[in-house]
């Protein structure tokens, strides 16, 4: 075997890019865009202006930001064949599964001349139709067309439910939240994937198949699906020392960069406290249930809970069905892929790590007698 080499399991402490897009700091429990707190943001910026300021690493003027905010509402529509072919996918497939086949088709309608940065804008454009579609199709329910006058967060519920409901810019503030998260998962998969120079549809189809897993943008379901089974706070304590006991990871917990309160879950917490304490917002006292007892049960590990936690609380009360949250996460982080993607290719290298071969040597080849 070749021990010249450390293998680093998951790439744990390995650094593959330097980038000036955004800044996890996992020990203070801090994220910021291109120099902004998140909290910064959430207060003052909304989804269309924070993406500018992660593709452009600055924020726009008031011509920079109608340009890019009337781009992204004129490109929402899809193709008609595109659309009467999900009318023919199973009605039981997942949200996600249509999401990463329909990008992927997209590849093959878009003009072979669009620059790099022209694609990612009709991607981020089309994947909130993409999800709504879907909800109506399965549902059997008639589309609602894309409308050129909202907002692109606005337009996504208008899509879904007809009517934008209260409350609808903390929705917008939840995808700043998501937009950019540094080298995660999806992000490093799909930067791969830009360097071998691929285009922009196969980069976000690998992505999406990346954030679908449960360890990843994946959680945000499961979480909901826990506190679904859990479903009263006196059964917490016994369902989670259960999972303790089979030592089942929990859903909405720990992160590989946070050694402290995931600065995205407190926000989420802190608008579902604030907001909707009054109203009794389904599933919020499991929650605070569960987290008190993971937390203290896992205070040497420093596992807290992550964006995932408490995002779908949120969700849940816009009406939205937990198949769906992890499309959202999608709807939101296309930004931070295609920055990534953009941004690693100026300097590229094609990714080629190794793998330490272990299995046999010096075997020969020998004819096998009597098979036809
Ligand atoms: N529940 C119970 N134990 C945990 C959890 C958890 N959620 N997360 C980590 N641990 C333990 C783990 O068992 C290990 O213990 P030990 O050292 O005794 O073997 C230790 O903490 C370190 O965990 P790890 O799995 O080696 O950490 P990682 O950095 O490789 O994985 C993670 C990070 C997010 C995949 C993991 O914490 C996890 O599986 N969490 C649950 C799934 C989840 O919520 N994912 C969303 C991540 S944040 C948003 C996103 O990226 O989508």
């Amino acid at each position: 075997m070749d021990i010249e080499f450390e293998v680093k399991y998951g790439l744990d402490g390995v650094a593959v890019a330097i980038s000036s897009i955004s800044c996890v700091d996992g020990e203070k429990g801090k994220l910021v865009y291109r120099g902004f707190e998140i909290e910064d943001l959430i207060q003052n910026s909304n989804f269309e202006e924070t993406a500018y300021l992660i593709w452009f690493g600055s924020l726009p003027n008031e011509n920079e930001l109608d340009f890019l905010i009337s781009m992204l509402s004129k490109k929402r529509e899809l193709p008609n064949q595109i659309i009467e072919m999900m009318k023919l996918f199973p009605k039981n497939s997942h949200p996600m599964e249509v999401l990463r086949s329909v990008v992927s088709m997209l590849g093959m309608y878009s003009k072979k001349e669009n620059s790099t940065f022209e694609n990612a804008i009709n991607l981020t454009a089309k994947i909130p139709t993409i999800i709504a579609y879907w909800y109506r199709i399965r549902n059997d329910l008639p589309l609602i067309k894309p409308k050129e006058s909202l907002k692109h967060s606005e337009n996504f519920l208008y899509m879904m439910f007809g009517k934008i409901p209260e409350h609808f810019n903390l929705f917008d503030k939840a995808l700043i939240l998501h937009e950019e998260q540094g080298m995660n998962a999806s992000t490093f998969a799909s930067t791969v994937t830009a360097s071998t120079l691929s285009d922009i549809y196969s980069i976000i189809t690998t992505a999406i198949g990346t954030l679908k897993g449960p360890l990843h943008g994946g959680a945000n379901e499961k979480v909901l699906k826990m506190f679904d089974e859990i479903g009263s706070i006196e059964n917490v304590e016994f369902y989670i020392n259960n999972l303790i006991e089979k030592k089942e990871k929990i859903m909405g917990f720990g992160h590989r960069i946070y050694k402290t309160y995931d600065p995205r879950a407190k926000i989420l917490k802190n608008w579902i406290k604030e907001i909707f304490i009054n109203n009794n917002i389904k599933y919020f006292e499991i929650a605070l249930k569960v987290e008190e007892i993971v937390v203290n049960k896992f205070k040497d590990k420093k596992i807290y809970p992550n964006v995932d936690f408490y995002s779908g609380i949120l969700y849940n009360y816009f009406g939205i069905p937990k198949e769906f949250f992890t499309p959202i996460f999608a709807m939101a982080r296309i930004v931070g892929w295609t920055a990534h993607a953009m941004e690693y290719c100026k300097n590229n290298r094609i990714f080629r790590p190794k793998a330490i071969y272990n299995g046999p040597k010096n075997l020969k080849y020998k004819e096998v007698k009597g098979v036809e």
